[in-house]
């Protein structure tokens, strides 16, 4: 683990230096500017250039273009591009103090710039190393990030996030063989126990009980035992904990063979990561005591993997899922949807204000938007625009993708209220009229198709290879929006009170 510290100035003996540069700030970096220009180095964003010399011994630039410019997106990216150039030095210095706050357009405060440079620095010095035996390579220890104005909550902020994002990271990496249901939920209890969550374990008697017949149906063919885990945030604040509360559903399936429809050996290999949706939602959940977030949240996450035992189950078979509906199961490797059912009637019938479901959906997904684009559908617009707005701020990217009314047919069954397949063309789509069967329809819902970005095979900027932690941010920056609206809600309402002096 890296350790990450906040400085207000750049001691003068450090022998290794990244220093962010504005393009109009190039007189201000320390180097020569004949120098620049022979280096062609003009703090374009993420333009670098290394000077070597005496003190420092090791001097790298990273640009960040016109300080009007410069944004939260930017800054994460550049201290991640510096971390990743100089991850092989013990100690280093990144120098954020050309960065002038009050040229930048973006309405930055000294806080957004710590928790930016935190996030990147902490992202981007992720390693899941723990099956290495010769743990030799050598490691960034120490990242020191000066930022001029303080910023020192903002800092603790992105601590929190790092802490939070690397967390599902891990869950994501642990291989299908070891992270089973049973582990999984073993370890998002202790954490969540840990955090002062409220934890719920069901284990196979329950599920029985409860009639979760998707996630019973999909755990057939395993010999593993399934989990459903319900962790639940009450705030400390007590106008905080009255507020509506939301639900987040993630899909837990720890290995996905795709069952009896079982996936050619290429589609498999990647498959422990069919889990990320939970892993994402139980590390959100995780964080939320520790940034205080003002808003009530439930987190509803089944797990189970998909495998092919003697008692699978067979396409054609009939399941009752939890709300009554009956399925008609024609494609195995279509499990997601099936336990993603039940934990939407559950988290329905729990009455929240908002419910976001999170899962490593369908490969037609990634597809359409590649490996780093999410699927976002939805019933409500509004709630798409909360979603929007929270990504813009996290730097993750999503696309609103539609749920045409006009494809539900595609999903009629001859035998059951539906199946679980629709046609060959739209399958991110089918894949969300289906789990919005299980939805309420008063209630403001957002489906994010994570298959593509949640696990990665090329680094790129604070994304390491292998499992990313997507979606963490973007919950908790949306988690926080909702916070702050409520809070200005309940502020204008006790100003209209009529006796309100
Ligand atoms: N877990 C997969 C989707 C997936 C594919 C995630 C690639 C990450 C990377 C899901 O369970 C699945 O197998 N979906 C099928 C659905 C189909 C049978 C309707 C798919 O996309 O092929
Ligand atoms: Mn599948
Ligand atoms: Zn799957």
């Amino acid at each position: 683990m890296t350790t990450l510290k906040l400085a207000r100035t750049a001691s003068a003996r450090a022998a290794v230096v990244a220093t962010l540069v504005p393009s109009d700030q190039l007189r201000s970096s320390g180097v020569d500017k004949r120098l620049l220009t022979r280096l062609r180095f003009e703090g374009k964003p993420g333009q670098t250039a290394t000077v070597t010399g005496e003190s420092p011994a090791v001097h790298l630039l990273v640009g960040v273009g016109p300080s009007l410019e410069v944004d939260t997106t930017g800054v994460r990216k550049a201290v991640a591009a510096a971390v990743r150039a100089l991850s092989s030095d013990k100690t280093v210095v990144i120098d954020l103090s050309l960065i002038d706050l009050s040229l930048s357009d973006a309405d930055l405060t000294a806080d957004d710039l710590a928790q930016a440079a935190a996030e990147g620095a902490g992202l981007a010095a992720y390693r899941f190393d723990r099956y290495k035996a010769e743990n030799d390579d050598p490691r960034l220890e120490t990242a020191t990030l000066v930022v001029a104005g303080g910023g020192k909550d903002g800092f603790a902020r992105g601590l929190a996030i790092v802490d939070a994002v690397n967390f599902a990271r891990d869950l994501v990496n642990e291989p299908g063989g070891t992270l089973t249901p049973t582990r999984f939920a073993d370890l998002a209890a202790e954490r969540a126990g840990d955090a002062g969550l409220t934890v719920e374990v069901l284990g196979p008697d329950e599920i029985e009980e409860g009639a979760l017949g998707g996630l019973l149906s999909v755990n057939r063919g395993s010999e593993q035992e399934a989990r459903f885990v319900k962790l639940t945030y009450t705030p400390s604040d007590e106008a905080a904990a009255a507020r509506d509360s939301v639900a987040l559903v993630g899909k837990g399936i720890t290995f996905d063979s795709g069952g009896l429809s079982i996936k050619p050996a290429d589609g498999m290999m990647t498959m422990k990561c069919d889990m990320g949706g939970a892993a994402a939602v139980i590390a959100t959940m995780c964080a939320l005591p520790a940034l205080r977030v003002g808003v009530p949240v439930t987190s509803y996450t089944p797990m189970t993997d998909n495998m092919t035992g003697g008692d699978a189950t067979r396409p054609g078979d009939v399941m009752t899922a939890r709300n009554g509906k009956t399925v008609e199961i024609l494609n195995t490797d279509a499990e997601g949807r099936l336990v993603l059912a039940d934990a939407l009637s559950l988290a329905s019938e729990d009455g929240h204000s908002a419910i976001v479901d999170l899962a490593t959906l369908t490969g037609a997904c990634m597809v359409a938007l590649g490996d780093q684009i999410a699927g976002l559908m939805g019933n409500d617009d509004e709630l798409i625009g909360e979603i929007e707005a929270a990504a813009e701020t996290s730097g993750e990217k999503f696309w609103h993708l539609p749920l045409p009314p006009e494809y539900r047919k595609m999903l009629d069954s001859p035998i059951a209220d539906m199946k679980n397949i629709g046609s060959r063309y739209g399958g991110a789509l089918t894949a969300g009229l289906f789990l919005q069967e299980f939805v309420s329809d008063d209630i403001s819902w957002a489906h994010l198709d994570i298959a593509g970005p949640a696990f990665t095979e090329a680094a790129d900027g604070e994304i390491p290879r292998g499992g990313t932690g997507f979606a963490v941010r973007t919950l908790l920056a949306w988690l926080e929006a909702r916070a702050a609206e409520a809070e200005l809600d309940e502020e204008s309402d006790a100003a209209d009170e009529p006796d309100a002096d």
